[in-house]
């Protein structure tokens, strides 16, 4: 069985939207899936047809009254069940303060269940709460879906602290299996510059013991696709919803990655995507960006066609004149939460 929390303290990243569609990708493609909602929003809830409080107990009884986590499984498609969750979860967070072990009531109850899955996925609000650190300690692996945007680095270093506190207090099996880049567009100047130092540093050495040691950023990026907004609202997943969908598409390959399989052939070559969109990039950079801030670096001619012609090397980050430092704190740039990685 593996047990992957999906986390992200920064809301409206995809969590939701990557438990979800994943689950259901592993799930057509025979695997027995749970989806455990651990967010009081109930979003994953909803997204797989179920109204919370009206589709019997949920997590919030799980975790608060004890209540076997079999009572609260329901079945929403072959090979996929999902936990519910209900707004009262919001409540456990101060029911709990007082228990003993709080952290470890959902591993104790995974583990006291009979049923046994091929994978159970964890949606978690966005905080770093008692119901996120006991997805913590019942997962094995953590994904992390990403917005490529400055402050995403920014909220990557937070996490991957809280990670390895639990890692090393609670959770010795704790790893991170990777970074998945969400709400993906090409052609942003910001965006390839974030991507391009994910791609550095998980391209590059790091602390062997530390628990993101083997995370991967996946080469599969989930492209920004209506359909993948519109299903929530039809209580689907994607795959119910549109299966020919770019939406579809990506969280195959998500899935496929996921099992060290090859993504699908378009995000093969990811490397070269920042080149390929810089051309375009660079078009865009005098409207989106006050031109003393963008480091004028020579950019080819922008022919529109065919776009696999265009290979100039990425125009190199402007973060740090960009963003002023002082504001986001510790970290004054992605080079500096680069450092502070592999120090810890
Ligand atoms: N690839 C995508 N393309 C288009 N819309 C998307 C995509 N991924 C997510 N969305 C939409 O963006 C919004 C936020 O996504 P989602 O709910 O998955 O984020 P989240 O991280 O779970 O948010 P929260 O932190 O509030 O739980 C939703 O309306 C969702 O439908
Ligand atoms: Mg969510």
């Amino acid at each position: 069985m593996r047990r992957i929390a999906i986390l992200n303290q920064k809301g409206g990243v995809g969590k939701t939207t990557t438990t979800v569609n994943l689950a259901a990708a592993l799930a057509n493609e025979g695997h027995k899936t749970l989806v455990l909602d651990l967010d009081p929003q109930a979003h994953a809830t909803l997204h797989l047809g179920l109204q919370p409080g009206r589709s019997g107990p949920s997590l919030y009884d799980v975790l608060a009254q004890g209540l076997p986590i079999a009572k609260a499984r329901h079945k929403v498609a072959p090979n996929l069940y999902v936990c519910g969750s209900h707004i009262d979860l919001a409540a456990a967070e101060v029911e709990l303060i007082n228990t003993v072990g709080r952290e470890m009531i959902l591993r104790d109850q995974l583990e006291a269940d009979e049923e046994s899955f091929d994978y159970v996925l964890m949606d978690c609000s966005p905080s770093l709460g008692i119901l996120s650190i006991n997805a913590l300690c019942a997962a094995r692996e953590v994904i992390i879906p990403l917005q490529a945007h400055f402050l995403a680095l920014q909220g990557l270093s937070k996490l991957l602290e809280t990670i390895q506190l639990v890692s090393r207090r609670v959770n010795r099996d704790l790893k991170v299996a990777g970074v998945v880049l969400c709400l993906y567009e090409s052609g942003t100047r910001l965006g390839n510059e974030v991507i391009e130092d994910l791609q550095q540093y998980f391209n590059g050495p790091r602390k062997v013991n530390a628990p993101w040691a083997d995370a991967r950023l996946f080469k599969t990026r989930i492209r920004r696709n209506i359909r993948l907004a519109e299903s929530p609202s039809f209580g689907q997943s994607i795959f119910q919803y549109s299966p020919t969908s770019r939406g579809a598409e990506d969280y195959a390959s998500l899935a496929a990655e996921l099992q060290w399989r090859d993504p699908a052939p378009i995000w093969m070559a990811d490397d070269d995507v920042v080149a390929t969109t810089t051309a375009a990039v660079a078009a865009t950079v005098p409207a989106e960006m006050p031109p003393a801030k963008v480091k004028a670096k020579p950019t080819p001619e922008v022919t529109p066609e065919p776009p696999a012609v265009i290979a100039s090397p990425p125009v190199k980050s402007g973060l740090p004149a960009i963003i002023p430092a002082p504001h986001f704190g510790l970290h004054a740039n992605s080079h500096a939460i680069r450092t502070d990685i592999s120090n810890n």
